[in-house]
């Protein structure tokens, strides 16, 4: 499948490839199970994007949850990160509904808005999250959901409510704080009553 242009890479605060072989192991998949941690927000037939995909840990997972009538859009500024996901999702026979998205400078440009948006351990490596938190803001519709996850530790707790604010001045609501081993999370909405001054 080919791939598409997304948004600006900006290589020196990104997560080389092959480190993705540390963290997304069997280990990973018992203690961050990616259907079960989905499961609340990802329905069949939706449209979903996995912004910073790695090797597609979430990605396989929503493909299994939105099943044939829906679209998992897997978006990476490394290209090996897309080959490793297309390729365990052919291994996996849900090649056909993963979109791969490569980024570039121009912005996200998905396809079409989605109905649910996944960032996780992915906007801290971004050259500018408030931008990219903008962009996430607009491919999604009205009414739909936005998880964002950051790696407890990794990333300091003042960091990542620095980026709740950021993604609250996008225009996201905040509707819920889920609980996942080792990681921070955030549950925002893109609220679908407009706001009038
Ligand atoms: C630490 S990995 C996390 C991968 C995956 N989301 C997971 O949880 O297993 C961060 C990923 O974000 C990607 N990334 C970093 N900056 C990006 C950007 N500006 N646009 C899209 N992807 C980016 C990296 O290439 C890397 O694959």
């Amino acid at each position: 499948m080919t791939t598409q242009t997304i948004t600006a890479p900006n290589q020196h605060r990104v997560c080389p490839w092959w480190v993705a072989y540390f963290f997304d192991n069997p280990l990973r998949r018992l203690i961050h199970p990616a259907d079960k941690t989905l499961t609340p927000y990802v329905a069949k037939g939706m449209s979903v994007l996995d912004f910073g995909c790695g090797f597609g840990h979430y990605a396989l997972g929503m493909a299994r949850l939105i099943g044939e009538s829906g679209t998992v859009y897997v978006a990476d500024v490394q290209q090996k990160m897309l080959d490793k996901t297309m390729a365990r999702a052919t291994r996996a026979g849900l090649e056909k509904n993963i979109h791969p998205l490569l980024c570039a400078s121009q912005g996200i440009t998905v396809p079409a808005e989605v109905d649910f948006v996944l960032a996780s351990n992915s906007i801290h490596e971004t050259p500018d999250p408030a931008m990219a938190l903008v962009e996430l803001f607009g491919v999604l519709k009205p009414g739909g959901r936005f998880l964002l996850i950051e790696p407890r530790g990794h990333l300091k707790v003042e960091a990542f409510e620095n980026e709740i604010n950021q993604a609250i001045t996008a225009g996201f609501v905040e509707v819920g704080r889920p609980a996942l081993s080792r990681q921070m999370c955030v549950l925002f909405q893109k609220s679908v009553l407009k706001t009038t001054t």
